[in-house]
């Protein structure tokens, strides 16, 4: 009787002893996969202040509006180089005074809805580009052209 107490006791203080380190185990393990948690879910578009370091790929990624010259390179050169389907070539002026004389808002306003009828589809095609850098775009094709 005295002997199984005994182990009794022994037995108890054994499990005790187990269950302290298990939880304490996993109390280090959830620590850790707290923090690995943290990592995957914390915000992705975390706000970037300019000039910190720790940010550059993020302002590398999203450097802003692309230049009017890029732009045209890019998705108004095709038609507007060549006069393909009877675009206004950039550069010649005789073509584009007319077509300046109607205003800087008009041109705009063609190159972003386009015009009916042409060629000259809404943004030129390029559905990445914002309003103003087709804006920016219409200015540069502009200043070369007259
Ligand atoms: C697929 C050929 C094509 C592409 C690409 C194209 N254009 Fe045009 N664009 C035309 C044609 C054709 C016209 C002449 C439309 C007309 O008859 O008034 C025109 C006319 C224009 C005009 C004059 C509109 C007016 O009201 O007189 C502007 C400004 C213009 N394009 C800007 C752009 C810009 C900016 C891009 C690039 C983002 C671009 N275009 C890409 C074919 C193109």
């Amino acid at each position: 009787m005295k002997k199984i107490v005994k182990g009794n006791a022994w037995l108890k203080a054994g499990l005790l002893a187990i269950c302290a380190v298990v939880s304490l185990s996993a109390y280090a393990l959830t620590e850790k996969q707290e923090a690995a948690v943290a990592e995957r879910i914390k915000p992705v578009g975390e706000v970037c202040v300019e000039g910190d370091a720790n940010c550059a790929a993020v302002v590398a990624v999203s450097s802003g509006p692309r230049s009017g010259e890029d732009i045209y390179n890019g998705s108004c050169m095709a038609c507007h180089s060549t006069g393909a389907g009877g675009a206004p070539k950039v550069g010649d002026n005789a073509a584009w005074a007319d077509r300046i004389a109607t205003g800087q808002a008009a041109l705009y306003h063609s190159a972003v809805n386009g015009v009916a009828g042409t060629g000259m589809i809404a943004k030129g095609g390029c559905m990445s580009c914002s309003d103003d850098e087709i804006h920016a775009a219409v200015d540069y094709m502009v200043e070369n052209s007259q």
